[in-house]
């Protein structure tokens, strides 16, 4: 996507790999919109870290992180024994799965890296064919985000005000956006319309995240309390919502995405508005019996009880005044939190799942595979 940095416009990659160097190179977006800085991870712990801590977030943007990191830890090897570098693959793999448990997308990239490396022998051949593997992966994803927009766009109409959750934007993929490719879209067609960003406490990543990218594409936005969504329904405010998920269980049909995702499906049901989830083939969960299998990430309650932001600081010296990045409590000191980062939406308050291959019911996810066959 373009950004503007420093005044000049820059085409760049959430996430990219530099093979020479075996480094994995991130946004990273815990300063954004504050701050545009890319980190480099140097080895596949440090990648793995990198999800954990957000540094990189969001399902498809974790996915390809994995697999580049993957292939990364597998550069790392040394020596020749190969079942030493198997047992060394399934170590490096855990670690990054184990780094965010909810999103399936880490686990499906993966597992199509492992798929590539089994055209390999040696120790030599695997290592390059992860790295293939990996790229493939990336750029895949890009193709799918793509054709989201396009499938997702004929929904949008002139005048339309959407409300959205989360970023489920390009900073949160490799490149485009689910959610928002239908919305980068429309808008280069000259479609007008208007944004409705949840902040989404307690991270805020619309108001941090989403609000950045719509901004930067010059497309109308506002960013609303999470608590105001359903103000703006009932007074027909709102036209359409269409956020990303995190895993879309195929045999139900349950949507998994961030925390406060299910209220926003509930509110729109209530009020007869159209409820889209954006996704890849990435975030397909084809095992799970249903949503109950799934481990739902609790976080630091550190999220809920106080937010981190810019202030004002003077530096020490020449007692210049310059913005830092700090932690600043909220919350009653002595009261605990709880904090779910995700919630699970039932299929029946979903009215499409936008895919590369088409708008779907969530119903039809499980078939999908037959439908493009007989297609
Ligand atoms: O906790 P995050 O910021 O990783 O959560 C992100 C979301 O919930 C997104 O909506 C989801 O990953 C889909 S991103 C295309």
């Amino acid at each position: 996507m373009k950004v503007k940095i420093n005044g000049r416009s820059k085409d760049i990659r959430t996430v990219s790999y530099n093979e020479k160097l075996n480094q994995v190179c991130l946004i990273d977006q815990r300063l954004l919109p504050h701050k545009f800085a890319l980190i480099n991870t140097k080895n596949y712990i440090e990648t793995a870290e990198a999800i954990k801590n957000m540094t990189v977030r969001g399902a498809p943007a974790i996915a390809a992180t994995a697999a580049y990191g993957l292939a990364q830890g597998l550069c790392e090897f040394k020596g020749n024994d190969i079942n030493k570098f198997r047992k060394h693959t399934d170590k490096v793999f855990q670690t990054l799965k184990n780094a965010r448990p909810t999103a399936v997308d880490p686990i499906n990239a993966m597992n199509r890296v492992l798929w590539w490396m089994n055209a390999g022998e040696t120790v030599g051949e695997l290592k390059s064919l992860a790295v293939l593997g990996s790229k493939l992966f990336a750029d895949k994803s890009v193709e799918e985000c793509k054709a989201i927009g396009v499938n997702g766009e004929k929904l949008i109409k002139d005048g339309m005000r959407i409300l959205t959750h989360c970023n489920a934007g390009w900073l949160a993929c490799v490149d485009i956006g689910t959610a928002t490719a239908p919305m980068y879209e429309a808008h280069s067609k000259g479609v007008k319309f208007t944004v409705f960003c949840d902040e989404t406490r307690p991270r805020l990543q619309g108001a941090s995240l989403t609000a950045w990218e719509l901004a930067q594409a010059k497309i109308p936005h506002y960013i609303i309390a999470d608590n105001a969504a359903g103000y703006f329904m009932n007074r027909g405010e709102i036209d359409m919502v269409i956020v990303g998920s995190d895993r879309v269980i195929a045999r139900t049909g349950e949507v998994i995405n961030k925390i406060g995702t299910y209220t926003k499906a509930v509110l729109a049901h209530r009020h007869k508005i159209p409820f889209y989830v954006a996704i890849p083939f990435s975030s397909i969960d084809w095992n799970a019996k249903s949503s109950n299998e799934i481990t739902i990430e609790e976080r630091d309650p550190e999220e809920v009880l106080g937010v981190w932001g810019m202030v004002k600081k003077t530096a020490s010296k020449k007692r210049q005044i310059i913005d830092e990045y700090a932690y600043v409590r909220v919350a009653n000191p002595t009261t605990p939190a709880r904090n779910p980062g995700f919630d699970i939406t039932p299929p029946e308050l979903v009215t499409g799942i936008i895919t590369p291959a088409g708008i779907f019911k969530p119903g039809e996810i499980r078939n999908i595979n037959k439908i493009l066959k007989s297609a």
